[in-house]
């Protein structure tokens, strides 16, 4: 029991003298804010039991600290195929070196945020708990995996952790090591937020939706413009907007007749009641496939083949990965009540896109550029939650719930002057287009290079006029471009990059920021690896120092990257 552990580390510890008090380290890794949103809430209720607790993004944390610390609680998400996010990188990478002290007596919480659907779920987590373990850190909760809808259960683990730390941080600031309970503001002063949130979107008008890839393109692309008029939302570039969509009717029609529902049926979802018709449509996740579906459904259906893939993890991947929820239903019609159904369902979660536009430029509104998530399987078409509704399901005047969610990660420079190289292929080009047209709104006089690349330049050269206008008007100093099946061999961005590797590194040298926004899994590390190799070219550094060239522009929050 974690209580009686802990007290026992009290008795053991009530002598210790007080200069070696130590609060209750909240150490946060986020990317789009959930984790941070979860260690503040833990760091407020901490204070609201009148313990000394000190909130930290890993970002700004020395790791020289942590041989000080004896309460740790660690919440941190996880990326792509079980990456840290950016911020989480330096510490996470730090707790396997040679430097890491030894932590034993340290008591830790651990929790972890992800999405089920992908293999390496709280992956980062799971890192840092057996990582601090392995210094000699003893857990006092057992670490949290939670979910895509983690909001409920994040509010249990943190009552849970603060019950487990509280006995002992208590004693240790009766004994008069209490450090500080009131913590000095840190970092910059947050903007003002829109009333309008995840939890409570703004009903928007679609004001165009058109497809900006070519006819015979391999890629669909959409140009979509919400108009936010009446809503005090406000964005800035380089930050994303989320969307709540409906799902496709006709295939919730479907799954109900195979299911023999009555699509009028209530189903109740919290407080709410609903048809299972318009539950279905509106409410939950149909499309993006995860392990808990198919364990609830195997169980309230009694499907045994179900039930028996549920059991092997790897199998069950595979299953999933060629399915939508849609199809694991359609393809195993049972006996179930409209509730039963809608509970084995999680809450749709809305998609984040990057912004494509700036208010300098659009004002009310706000503008993306969505790819279309497509692919054929069990011979019909299938298409992506969100990008399927934007593509096929909206027109103008089609309502839309949104919200904008800030991302500090990925900011222009501050000052005008600074010039920058955005590196954005496909959609990645999306937070760019924000960028220039901000950029071109406050006559930044600095110097703006982009790298765009995509299959065909007669298909896919997105938002080719405006740039080409750019250039005319000199807003673009340089623009280059990576046409990939345009000739015999594949020309990509990262190629661009390195034919032009020594006016990189001047760039870089001169102070420019360095972007990059689109695919992670491997467009981004292939740049990544290009600006390595340009800064051991034109740099003269070995593989160490090019290594820690980049890390410096990082911290220096000249390398930042939006990929997905
Ligand atoms: P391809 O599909 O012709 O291989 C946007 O999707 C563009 O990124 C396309 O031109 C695509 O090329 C290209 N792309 C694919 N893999 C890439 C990689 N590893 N690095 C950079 N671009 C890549």
């Amino acid at each position: 029991n974690a209580n009686t552990a802990a007290l026992g580390g009290v008795l053991g510890q009530a002598a210790a003298p007080a200069q070696d008090a130590a609060p209750l380290t909240i150490l946060y890794g986020s990317q789009t804010g959930n984790a941070k949103g979860v260690a503040a809430q833990l760091e407020a209720q901490a204070k609201s039991r009148g313990l000394d607790a000190k909130l930290v993004n890993m970002a700004d944390y020395k790791p020289g600290n942590l041989k000080k610390e004896k309460f740790i609680a660690v919440a941190v998400s996880t990326y792509g195929e079980g990456e840290p996010p950016e911020d989480a990188e330096n510490l996470h990478e730090f707790l396997v070196g040679k430097k890491a002290p030894k932590l034993d007596g340290v008591k830790i919480a651990v929790l972890g945020l992800g999405d089920s659907s992908y293999e390496f779920f709280c992956q980062t987590a799971i890192d840092f708990e057996e990582r601090l373990q392995k210094l000699g850190a003893e857990s006092v909760v057992a670490r949290a995996d939670l979910d895509v809808d983690y909001e409920e259960q994040a509010e249990a683990w943190i009552s849970s952790a603060l019950d487990a730390f509280e006995p002992e941080l208590k004693a240790q600031q009766a004994a008069g090591g209490a450090t500080n309970v009131v913590n000095a503001p840190f970092g910059a002063p947050q903007p003002a937020h829109s009333q309008y949130t995840k939890q409570n979107p703004f009903t928007a008008e679609i004001s165009s939706a058109v497809k900006i890839t070519g006819r015979d393109s391999t890629k669909d692309v959409r140009h979509i413009e919400i108009d936010l008029d009446g809503s005090d939302i406000s964005y800035q570039p380089g930050d994303a907007l989320g969307v709540y969509f409906l799902n496709d009717e006709a295939r919730v029609d479907e799954i109900l007749s195979s299911l023999n529902i009555d699509p009028q049926s209530e189903v109740k979802l919290g407080d709410d009641t609903f048809s299972v018709r318009d539950a279905l449509i509106e409410k939950l996740e149909l499309t993006q496939s995860y392990p808990g579906f198919v364990e609830k459904y195997a169980t309230a259906t009694g499907n045994e083949e179900l039930a028996k893939l549920v059991t092997d993890k790897a199998a069950l991947r595979e299953y999933l990965e060629a399915r939508q929820i849609f199809d694991v239903i359609k393809q195993n019609p049972s006996e179930i009540a409209a509730q039963t159904l809608v509970e084995c369902c999680r809450k749709q979660q809305a998609r984040l896109y990057s912004i494509a536009s700036s208010q300098a430029e659009v004002e009310e509104e706000v503008h993306l550029t969505v790819g279309l998530v497509e692919f054929e399987a069990f011979g019909e078409q299938h298409f992506g939650g969100c990008s399927g509704f934007l593509a096929h399901r909206v027109e103008e005047g089609t309502k839309v719930k949104v919200f904008s969610e800030h991302n500090d990660n990925f900011r222009l420079p501050s000052d005008d002057n600074t010039p920058v190289i955005m590196v954005g292929p496909g959609t990645g080009i999306a937070p760019f287009r924000a960028f220039l047209q901000e950029r071109d709104a406050r006559e930044a006089e600095g110097s703006n290079w982009l790298f765009f690349g995509n299959p065909h330049f007669t298909q896919d050269f997105l938002y080719q006029v405006e740039i080409q206008g750019y250039v005319k008007s000199g807003l673009l100093n340089r623009v280059d471009l990576a046409f990939s099946r345009d000739q015999a061999e594949k020309i990509y961005v990262q190629d661009r990059l390195r034919e032009k590797g020594e006016e990189v590194f001047a760039w870089l040298e001169k102070g420019a920021h360095f972007y990059v926004c689109g695919d992670a899994t491997r467009m981004a590390k292939d740049v990544h690896q290009a600006l390595l190799d340009i800064v051991k070219t034109y740099g003269g550094k070995d593989d160490e120092q090019a290594e820690q060239y980049l890390k410096e522009l990082r911290s220096a929050n000249r390398y930042q990257k939006d990929v997905y």
